[in-house]
């Protein structure tokens, strides 16, 4: 087969790694791509025009696309690429609000029981301010649309509530994506990822994962697109992952073939385990980034048929998906500042003798060819990722791993994986 891939951070680079792996695999295009993605598939220069694209994967014979990035999904690339009738892995435009909308998300929980947090929807800041001084109590005010990662602010006073709606609702500092705020009561309790496949109707869930976000240690500085992930996230136990299958993961998928938008794809739960059990934050409609790297890294199975079958609905052909219990680790190099502004174009050294240690993976993510050398392009510039018996061994290895790598500014996180030590 031959296959596309569409993104260039750490996830895409993480599925490239992992579909050139499988014997059905001929040969692996990326665009826009980056410079580890580079050594394994052909980058190819086409820009974001969705039609262009797929007159170029017809020509070009591709057999599967794979779309990474939300931005894509939501404005209809696997729509495009169907009418071309070409097979395109994710969800179509009207499935993928399901992301694209905050306010989408939570009328289908609503709808359909799913447990997440009360919530209002305003596009009048007035009012908006009204229901804050109402309910007097932490929310968290979201702008209702795609915002990278950027667009949820959290209000623990009134205060700092009124001024999210103000830089949402009235600066218009999101724009478009902030046309109206998701106003939502705060969950307490510990996070975890839930990713599954499905074709709209069976559903296989990944093993479990957590991702960081904020930029500092201790969970403190800003939010990010995540600063690390670490594989499983002990916070989810059986009994757990099986309410959430029960009581999140069905109700959606069913939610959304209700009314009439098919999800096929990645569906990816950002869960509050809290004391009366998991809440939903959000949904996402494609893998999270860092999740990728410490889930496929451990899947032993074949990615390529699954997601075929994801876009057949033939998913319910393949229940003996098989996993490594090896614990997996990534964690972030970052450009120093990020997610303020900062600088490219510094040079990386010391990639080779990172890969070389055993069970070690260095995914790139913003990062370069210029000349012979790899340079930073990027906030998020590499995903150190480790395999190992144990959690705790994973970690220390990512950390080896990047001790051995340089370059200028670099900025990481020095406690991944810490709720996770401290339970064990
Ligand atoms: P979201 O993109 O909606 O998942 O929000 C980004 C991050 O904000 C989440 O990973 C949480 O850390 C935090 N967050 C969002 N909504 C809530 C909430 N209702 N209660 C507590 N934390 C939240
Ligand atoms: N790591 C969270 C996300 O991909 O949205």
């Amino acid at each position: 087969m031959n296959i596309l891939v569409i993104g260039q951070g750490g996830r895409e680079h993480t599925l490239v790694w992992k579909i050139a792996q499988s014997p059905l695999v001929n040969k692996i295009y990326c665009t826009p791509g980056n410079a580890g993605i580079a050594q394994i598939a052909e980058l190819i220069p086409i820009g974001d025009n969705f039609a262009e694209l797929a007159d170029w994967a017809e020509s070009s014979n591709i057999d599967l696309t794979i779309v990474g990035p939300e931005n894509p999904l939501a404005a209809g690339i696997v729509d495009v690429f169907r009418e071309h009738g070409l097979s395109a892995f994710g969800p179509d435009k009207q499935a993928a609000r399901l992301e694209g909308s905050k306010d989408f998300a939570k009328q289908l929980m609503v709808d359909n029981e799913i447990p997440t947090a009360a919530y209002q929807t305003f596009d009048d800041p007035d009012q908006a301010i009204d229901y804050i001084k109402t309910i007097n109590t932490s929310v968290f005010v979201k702008a209702d649309g795609l915002a990278a990662g950027k667009g949820v602010i959290p209000g623990r006073t009134i205060e700092e509530a009124t001024q999210a709606v103000k830089t949402i609702l009235v600066d218009r500092t999101f724009g478009e994506a902030g046309d109206s705020v998701v106003i939502e009561e705060e969950l307490i309790g510990e996070e975890a990822s839930f990713t599954v496949l499905t074709d709209g109707s069976h559903c296989i869930p990944f093993v479990s994962s957590q991702d960081h976000k904020m930029s500092h240690d201790g969970d403190t500085g800003k939010n990010t697109g995540g600063m690390g992930a670490y594989s499983p996230a002990p916070v989810m136990t059986q009994e757990l992952h099986d309410y959430v299958m029960e009581s999140v993961v069905y109700p959606t998928v069913k939610g959304m073939d209700k009314i009439g938008c098919l999800f096929k794809g990645v569906l990816y739960v950002g869960l509050m385990i809290t004391d009366a059990g998991p809440k939903v934050l959000e949904f996402n409609c494609r893998f999270g980034d860092p999740e990728t790297q410490v889930l496929l890294p451990r899947l032993k199975s074949d990615l390529v048929p699954l997601m075929m079958a994801c876009i057949d609905g033939t998913l319910d052909q393949h229940t003996d998906i098989a996993w490594h219990t090896d614990a997996a680790a990534c964690i972030v190099m970052a450009s120093g500042g990020y997610p303020n502004p900062y600088q490219t174009g510094k040079s990386i050294t010391g990639l080779e003798d990172a890969w070389s240690i055993d069970g070690l993976n260095v995914f790139h993510a913003g990062t370069e060819q210029d000349g012979d050398n790899i340079v930073t392009a990027g906030g998020r510039v590499l995903g150190v990722t480790a395999l190992a018996d144990d959690l705790k061994t994973a970690i220390e290895k990512a950390y080896q791993g990047i001790a051995t790598i340089h370059f200028d500014e670099a900025h990481w996180r020095k406690d991944i994986g810490y709720r996770a030590l401290s339970r064990s």
